[in-house]
């Protein structure tokens, strides 16, 4: 079995890898650019960028919409080779961001925290492939349904997000801990056969897992099982090219497993993050200290939440920790050091070809 390059939409990508979009602030134009050098696809993520400033809902779109426009055009600048842009639905500027990335020209847009359902309409240009994210067989179906029937358009891969993927997850508590049955293998299994079901000879889709995947082993076993690549997230806050704080990767180096837990997220779905003093006290209820100004997601109500994520998750990123957490996939604890995207790279292909017995990738 080979693990080779792979087709998005005709858009030829040396390596099934893409390096998961990660906000606030996590993967931005440095990153990206690192992963797209070596040949796997880097994105950015375009969630919050805006934030952190005085001013109106107004400003904060404006330099949302600015600031993406920037890291784009800082990630082109970085590399020749493509790579993609991460704009979750929930979203309240979700159509502005959509915008920015096809007037930009991106390779890819990847979009989930719900159901991507209009993305195709807003984007006109084909140049631009379109991959929904998805956490059932079910959410596949929809999207494939309503995407050729309303817009005449298919996605041109989809991403299955298991149970084990870090930041906010599509599943319940209760799915989250019926770990049989909502397993990444077995959910990876049920979407293969959805999407099969829409492609046609020319119209090939494939499907990305995601979700946990830590080494060869992993990539080996859900290539074995039709994924046409896998997205990992993780294991790429820890190279040198990340851009968040040493705070940031020294709480994922010193996490234990039992620190890794799931909260409830303002954004309206569970999310997995590294407990720290500030989680313990936001599980606990206590309120914080904060104001909303722009309303960044449309499934937040500041008046219910006890905290802002956007804020949260900002502070982590420039490193107080005090004042924020980090988001993970469950498999963070195994990270012990830093490395740079070039060695995470090299050492997953060729461990991914020694499980699969595969001698077509020389690195
Ligand atoms: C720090 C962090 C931030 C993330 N932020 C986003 C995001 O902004 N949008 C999104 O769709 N997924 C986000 N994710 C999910 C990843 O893109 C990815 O699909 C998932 O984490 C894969 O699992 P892994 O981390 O175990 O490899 C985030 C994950 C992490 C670890």
């Amino acid at each position: 079995m080979e693990f080779k390059d792979f087709q998005i939409g005709g858009l030829h990508i040396a390596l099934p890898i893409i390096q998961g979009g990660m906000g606030v602030r996590v993967s931005t134009s440095s990153l990206a650019s690192a992963v797209s050098n070596e040949g796997a696809l880097g994105v950015i993520a375009a969630v919050a960028l805006g934030e952190g400033q005085d001013g109106t809902e107004q400003d904060y779109r404006e330099r949302s919409s600015e600031s993406l426009k920037e890291s784009i055009r800082e990630t082109r600048a970085l590399t020749k080779n493509p790579f993609g842009v991460n704009i979750m639905c929930a979203l309240t500027n979700y159509d502005d961001l959509v915008g920015v990335a096809q007037d930009e020209s991106v390779d890819v847009i990847i979009s989930g925290a719900g159901l991507p359902l209009k993305l195709p309409s807003l984007v006109k240009n084909i140049k631009t492939k379109l991959i929904p994210i998805v956490s059932s067989a079910r959410a596949a179906n929809i999207i494939c349904s309503m995407w050729q029937r309303k817009h005449k358009r298919l996605p041109d891969a989809v991403i299955v997000e298991g149970p084990l993927a870090g930041g906010h997850l599509g599943y319940s508590r209760e799915e989250l801990a019926d770990k049989e049955n909502f397993s990444l293998d077995n959910i990876l299994q049920k979407v293969i056969a959805v999407v099969r079901g829409f492609e046609t000879n020319v119209k090939k889709i494939p499907v990305i897992a995601a979700g946990g995947i830590f080494d060869g082993k992993d990539i080996a076993r859900v290539i074995r099982l039709g994924a046409g690549a896998v997205q990992m997230a993780t294991r790429f806050v820890c190279t040198d090219e990340c851009d968040v704080a040493p705070e940031y990767k020294q709480a994922y180096l010193t996490a234990e497993k039992e620190d890794i837990v799931i909260i409830q997220s303002p954004v309206g779905l569970p999310g997995r993050v590294i407990r720290n003093e500030f989680v313990k006290k936001i599980t606990q209820g206590e309120r914080m200290d904060f104001g909303c100004k722009y309303r960044c997601l449309a499934t937040c109500d500041p008046k219910k939440v006890n905290y802002c994520i956007a804020k949260a998750l900002i502070s982590a990123s420039r490193g107080l920790m005090d004042k924020g957490f980090a988001m993970c996939g469950s498999n963070a604890y195994r990270i012990k050091s830093i490395v740079s995207v070039k060695q995470l790279i090299t050492e997953l292909v060729n461990d991914t070809r020694e499980k699969l017995g595969d001698a077509s990738m020389v690195f």
